[in-house]
C-alpha cells in the first residue's frame, strides 16, 4: 500500500479560532490554493477553485461562508456549496463538486494527506 505524504498545515486550535484559512500548493503540479476549515467537529479542504467560472471562492470577498454558516458560497457570482462534501447547489453547476483535500489531525496537528499535493511558499 502506498502512503500519503503529510503536509502540515497549522495546530488544530488555530483552525478551530478562524473561519477559514488558505495555503498556496501545488496539486498535480498545478499551482493552486487549498480552503481549509473546521466544521461540526471536523476539519475539511477544498481547492480554492469555482467550477462556474474558474476563481477562487474568496476572490471578492475575504468569505467562503454564506451569511447563514451552513453553506459554503463563491463570493464571485454567490454559488453555493454543500460544505460536508463540496457539492455545488446551484442550478447552473448543481451536483459538480469542488476538488476535496485529504486531511488528518495527529497530535493536534492538521496536516494534508495527499500523494499528489506540496506546499508552496505563500506569496
Ligand atoms: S465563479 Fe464562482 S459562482 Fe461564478
Amino acid at each position: 500500500m502506498q502512503t500519503s505524504k503529510l503536509a502540515a498545515i497549522c495546530s488544530l486550535e488555530d483552525l478551530q479560532k478562524v473561519s477559514y484559512l488558505t495555503r498556496a500548493i501545488l496539486f498535480k503540479k498545478q499551482p493552486t490554493s487549498a480552503l481549509v476549515f473546521w466544521l461540526d467537529g471536523q476539519a475539511y479542504s477544498y481547492v480554492n477553485h469555482c467550477m462556474h467560472m474558474h476563481r477562487p471562492l474568496n476572490g471578492e470577498q475575504d468569505a467562503i461562508f454564506d451569511e447563514t454558516g451552513r453553506y459554503l458560497r463563491c463570493s464571485m457570482h454567490g454559488f453555493i456549496f454543500e460544505p460536508t462534501t463540496g457539492e455545488c447547489q446551484s442550478p447552473v453547476c448543481l451536483g459538480q463538486r469542488l476538488q476535496s483535500l485529504r486531511l488528518q489531525v495527529l497530535d493536534g496537528v492538521v496536516y494534508f494527506s495527499e500523494k499528489h499535493l506540496q506546499l508552496r511558499d505563500e506569496l
